[in-house]
């Protein structure tokens, strides 16, 4: 079986003065998903934008011939379930958020899932992947942070390979059609390594905001993927 692999270019690298615009050039580029990332100052040093921003750019998360883009948001907040209640509102596709940020993790999963959004797990550098052995039957993605949240333009922290082998090995034992993301100083020279190791759809920020020509980028990334 063939592996269909996405690139989700994380708009957290983007010109916030040109969201629209960005969210378009980067699918003309062959963004499969738009990756989009939640900081609220508090799980993480840092702060983003909110569902109102997300809201805005549903209708440019489109290709040239209309065909919709999923936007995948990425929770870096504590509480979790009123927010993700508003980015489900607000068009997200799916929602991931991470379980140590929840007192509840089953319960903001079945918040987000009751809403119709794809549900989704995310782990930090140092965070076992042992809540899954109660939660991978509700979930439709597990991410893998490959750097510590906060910041785009990290370095890839190598660790993370032996966790994604891991959880390529639980998501295949349970059947079940999992996307396994990765998330944190991919570029076109390492994504190989990281799909060799189980991943199937990888984030990228400044990797690809970071050059001026994204579709370059991309085309970089599809032929490391073969
Ligand atoms: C980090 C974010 C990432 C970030 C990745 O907290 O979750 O999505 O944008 O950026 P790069 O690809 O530059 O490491
Ligand atoms: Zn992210």
């Amino acid at each position: 079986m063939t592996t269909t692999y996405r690139i989700a270019p994380s708009i957290l690298s983007a010109d916030f003065a040109r969201l629209g615009e960005e969210v378009k050039s980067v699918i003309d580029a062959g963004a499969d998903w738009i990756h989009f990332d939640v900081m609220d100052n508090h799980y993480v040093p840092n702060l983003t934008f909110g569902p109102m921003i997300c809201q805005a750019l549903k209708p440019h998360a489109k290709t040239a011939s209309g065909l919709a883009v999923p936007i995948d948001v990425h929770l870096m907040i504590s509480p979790v379930d009123a927010l993700a209640a508003s980015f489900a509102d607000a068009g997200a596709d799916l929602i991931s958020f991470h379980p140590d940020a929840s007192a509840h993790v089953h319960r903001s999963i079945q918040a987000i899932k009751s809403k119709g959004v794809k549900a989704g797990l995310v782990f930090n550098p140092a965070e076992p992947l042992d809540v899954l052995e109660w939660t991978i039957d509700e979930i439709d993605l597990i991410l893998i942070m490959s750097v510590n949240p906060g910041f785009g333009g990290q370095g890839f922290i190598d660790s993370a390979l032996r966790k994604i082998e891991h959880a390529r090995k639980l998501i295949d034992a349970s059947g079940k059609d999992i996307r396994l993301e990765v998330d944190g100083g991919i570029k076109a020279d390492n994504i190989r390594r990281v799909a060799d190791a189980g991943a199937d759809t990888f984030v990228a920020g400044s990797a690809i905001f970071g050059k001026p020509d994204y579709k370059a980028v991309v085309d970089q990334m599809r032929q490391a993927l073969g």
